[in-house]
């Protein structure tokens, strides 16, 4: 099973990667995760691409295309993998869509903008993971501590304000083309949630479509 989730900032779709993946036993595979991880490293280029994320601005087309090829290669990836944040421009699309790689479902998160304010600024992180938490609709089990390593949880550096701003701008200048030329792709299941319900039950409604089908 070949799935790929498009949203907004905080619309949802790490969280629902984390449940789907655990589920259908495929990886996760977060563009904004992997560009984490690199900044962890610290090396030149991840300094470049702390600069771009730091800004709300978004990685080059070659490098996340890169990024994306390498890792769907690997073999943990045979039975499937379920894409986070991956294609989000129209090059991108037609990038995956030319390596003529089978994808099956395409999941996009509807959610209103002020319900994903409001979603950010409860955020928390637990960045080595990816696990993500919410102050308000998903608590860690200690306050501040990530449950599995009981280390600090952490704000996203792009999780700011104005940079929210800037990365909701960037979303919305690149969905229309984006869903416009993924749409017309033929034998791709493709569905349109709407994000504002709670996490279990946006959950169960995915759960249902990828059984149905
Ligand atoms: P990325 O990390 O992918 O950021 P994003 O797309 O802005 O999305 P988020 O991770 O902010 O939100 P999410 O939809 O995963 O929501 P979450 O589940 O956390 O990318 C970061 C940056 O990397 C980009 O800005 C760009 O610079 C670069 N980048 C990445 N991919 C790229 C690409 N393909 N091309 C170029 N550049 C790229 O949920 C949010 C919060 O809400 C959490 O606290 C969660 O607990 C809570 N929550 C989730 N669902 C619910 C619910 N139903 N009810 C209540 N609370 C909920
Ligand atoms: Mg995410």
């Amino acid at each position: 099973m070949r799935i790929i989730l498009i949203g907004a900032p905080a619309s949802g779709k790490g969280t629902q990667a984390k449940l789907i993946s655990e589920k259908y036993n495929i990886p996760k595979i977060s563009t904004g995760d992997i560009l984490r991880e690199n900044i962890q490293i610290n090396n030149e280029i991840g300094k470049k691409i702390r600069n771009i994320l730091k800004n709300g601005e978004l990685v080059s087309n070659e490098i996340v295309c890169e990024l994306i090829k390498k890792r769907i290669q690997k073999k943990d990836c045979i039975n499937g993998f379920l894409l986070d944040g991956f294609p989000r421009t129209k090059k991108q699309a037609e990038y995956i869509f030319n390596l003529r790689i089978k994808i099956d479902y395409i999941l996009e998160f509807i959610v209103p903008h002020q319900l994903i304010l409001k979603r950010i600024c409860g955020r928390r992180v637990h960045i080595p993971s990816g696990r993500i938490y919410n102050i308000h609709y998903n608590p860690p089990i200690e306050e501040g501590k990530d449950d599995i390593t009981k280390e600090k949880l952490q704000i996203r550096e792009d999780d700011k304000n104005d940079i929210v701003k800037k990365r909701l701008e960037n979303y919305e200048e690149n969905i229309y083309s984006l869903t416009q030329y993924i749409s017309k792709k033929k034998n791709i299941k493709y569905f349109r949630i709407n994000g504002k319900e709670s996490i279990l039950n946006i959950y169960k409604k995915i759960e249902t479509l990828l059984n149905k089908e």
